[in-house]
């Protein structure tokens, strides 16, 4: 670390209890041959109420696996994972996520989508429709209350799947690659316009991502992941770029370049030793 901006994260005073807390985090996978498959080795990990977090590292070290285990849809093989300072056992009730692919209902239309999740935990269907319209309003799709998903866009698709999340009101917002499928410019609208809703919550958010840039731009902290097997955290950066932030401009700021310089060389060693086992 060269410059002031660029040390190690320090975990800000109102992280005395995490919101998230991964320790000594390893997860294996029998192969069928019956090799053990280390995938993840000793991960420490703490996120604070309301941190913006990405994850990035070379493809298939484990950043999807570190996010299924703070789902809660798999569990560690060794060490433990504490939501809110309580031993997660089962699915993590306070988080929600959006991945990579649609995760809408086709043969729902966009407010049964959005309204689901509070239907299935019994609310009434006119005061879930009324919540959902607002949600609906709020990620842009006014006027596309009953149409169904598949007449939107992917960029509306994923701004239905943003608001059927965001309508639970998740203490932690677990985000697999949401954006990549999407075109450069409808990418950006919905990156900022995810910054402007989640700078209103004091959600956690654990965003994964292949794309440096994007990481920055949007993070509070960018944790760098080494190749795998047995993979673990290499670089842990907090980025203290002001907000609020746009991020098609904030990619032009010396100090984002600097970051961006900095990370990539931890990250940079990382894909080309994971590129090495692939040949
Ligand atoms: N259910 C499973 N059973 C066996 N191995 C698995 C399972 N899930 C993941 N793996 C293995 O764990 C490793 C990490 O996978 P993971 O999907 O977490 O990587 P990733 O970093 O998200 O990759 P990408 O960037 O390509 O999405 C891979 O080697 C993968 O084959
Ligand atoms: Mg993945």
């Amino acid at each position: 670390m060269t410059t002031e901006r660029m040390v190690r994260y320090v975990a800000p005073d109102n992280a005395s209890t995490p919101v998230i807390n991964l320790k000594a985090v390893t997860k294996e996978y029998i192969k069928p041959t019956g090799e053990i498959h280390t995938v993840l080795q000793d991960i420490n990990l703490q996120i604070g109420k309301g941190e913006f977090c990405s994850i990035v590292g070379p493809s298939g070290c484990g950043k999807s696996t570190t996010l299924n285990l703070i789902a809660g849809f798999e569990a560690p093989t060794a060490g433990k994972i504490q939501i809110g300072g309580t031993l997660l056992q089962g699915i993590n009730p306070s988080a929600a996520c959006v991945f990579q692919t649609d995760n809408t209902f086709p043969w729902k239309t966009v407010i049964d989508n959005v309204s689901l999740g509070l239907r299935l935990h019994g609310m009434k269907k006119s005061e879930a429709y009324e919540q959902a319209r607002h949600w609906i309003e709020r990620v842009g799709l006014k006027g596309f209350e009953n149409h169904y998903p598949s007449r939107l866009s992917g960029g509306m698709r994923k701004r239905v799947a943003l608001a059927q999340c965001l309508i639970m009101q998740p203490e932690i917002l677990l985000m697999d690659e949401s954006f990549s499928a999407l075109d450069v410019h409808t990418r950006s609208v919905m990156e900022n316009e995810l910054l402007s809703i989640w700078e209103e919550t004091s959600a956690s958010v654990v965003f994964i991502t292949h794309d440096l840039e994007e990481a920055i731009a949007l993070s509070d902290r960018v944790i760098v992941m080494t190749a795998g097997p047995a993979a673990t955290i290499k670089g842990d950066y907090r980025i203290d770029l002001e907000r609020p932030r746009n991020v098609a401009e904030i990619r032009f700021d010396p100090e984002f370049l600097k970051l961006h310089q900095q990370i990539w060389n931890d990250l940079r060693d990382e894909v080309m030793t994971s590129y090495a086992q692939l040949h």
